[in-house]
């Protein structure tokens, strides 16, 4: 048996360099109960330094296509549910990916312990929303692996990972937020097919991901408060220079609200976020 991993980021470099999905999120919530151990006993794992991965590891299937040759499926049908909670479970697996990630690849930024237990506490219910979806899978005979997924995923954390405002802003601010957006009308179609195990699963995850959009704005002000930079003015422009996705309504204003973000932060950026 190898030693567990000695600090927070060499936890976070295992997980992030584990191929196997299901391997990954066990070893996710597994350093998440470490370091919240640590923590309650007063005696806090340390953070340690280490060289995150480019490119987290990665089972060999699904594989993994260019968004336009993701093949598409009917909404309404069983394979197009089957897909949809697929496609699901792969951004939960990447999001266990982007918030290890954030804990090691910006430890030269001093933070306070309250970042990274809310970093770690994301990275470990993004596991189980993973776990929760290939339960749903499992059940309909499929599982993580059996059809292609997106292939760019990681895009995000490439462009953001010399700095850890731009990571903020585009991973929970922009990307999270748009978990909120779309899983209302996820809930609905699958409560519409009465598959209760899925609604049960996306709505861990909706009621969660609250907390992950929330976690980034709050960050997010702490780093401009501490800069003495403008909190939205920032978030625009960072969003402006190292978002190139589209970003369109509708918006689900009351939880992004909830989640620290006002409707000021993002309209103004409709308008002038294209996709590449
Ligand atoms: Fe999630
Ligand atoms: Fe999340």
């Amino acid at each position: 048996m190898p030693l567990p991993p000695d600090s927070l980021a060499a936890c976070a470099v295992d997980v992030l360099t584990t191929a196997d999905a299901r391997e990954k999120t066990v070893k996710s919530r597994a350093h998440a109960r470490a370091w919240f151990e640590g923590r309650a006993a007063g005696r806090p794992m340390a953070l340690g330094e280490a060289s995150p991965p480019a490119h987290p590891a990665r089972p060999d299937k699904p594989e993994l296509l260019a968004p336009r040759d993701v093949p598409r499926r009917r909404p309404g049908s069983a394979q197009g549910r089957k897909a949809l909670l697929h496609a699901v479970a792969h951004i939960e697996l990447n999001a266990v990916d982007l918030h290890w990630d954030i804990i090691a690849r910006f430890t030269a930024t001093l933070m306070p312990l309250e970042f990274y237990d809310d970093w770690v506490r994301t990275a470990d219910e993004e596991a189980r929303h993973f776990q929760l979806l290939e339960d749903c899978l499992r059940a309909r005979d499929s599982f993580y692996g059996d059809m292609p997924a997106h292939a760019e995923m990681w895009h995000a954390a490439e462009d953001t990972a010399g700095d850890l405002m731009a990571r903020l802003a585009v991973v929970p601010m922009i990307l999270e937020a748009r978990g909120l957006d779309v899983t209302p009308p996820m809930i609905a179609m699958f409560r519409k097919a009465g598959q209760d195990d899925a609604v049960a699963a996306l709505e861990t995850i909706y009621a969660e991901e609250v907390g992950h959009v929330a976690h980034g704005a709050t960050w997010f002000r702490f780093l401009c408060e501490r800069g003495g930079l403008p909190v939205q003015e920032t978030f625009q422009a960072l969003a402006r220079r190292y978002f190139h996705g589209a970003l369109k309504p509708p918006f689900n204003e009351d939880k992004r609200a909830e989640a620290g973000l006002p409707a000021d932060f993002y309209w103004p950026l409709v308008d002038d976020i294209r996709p590449d």
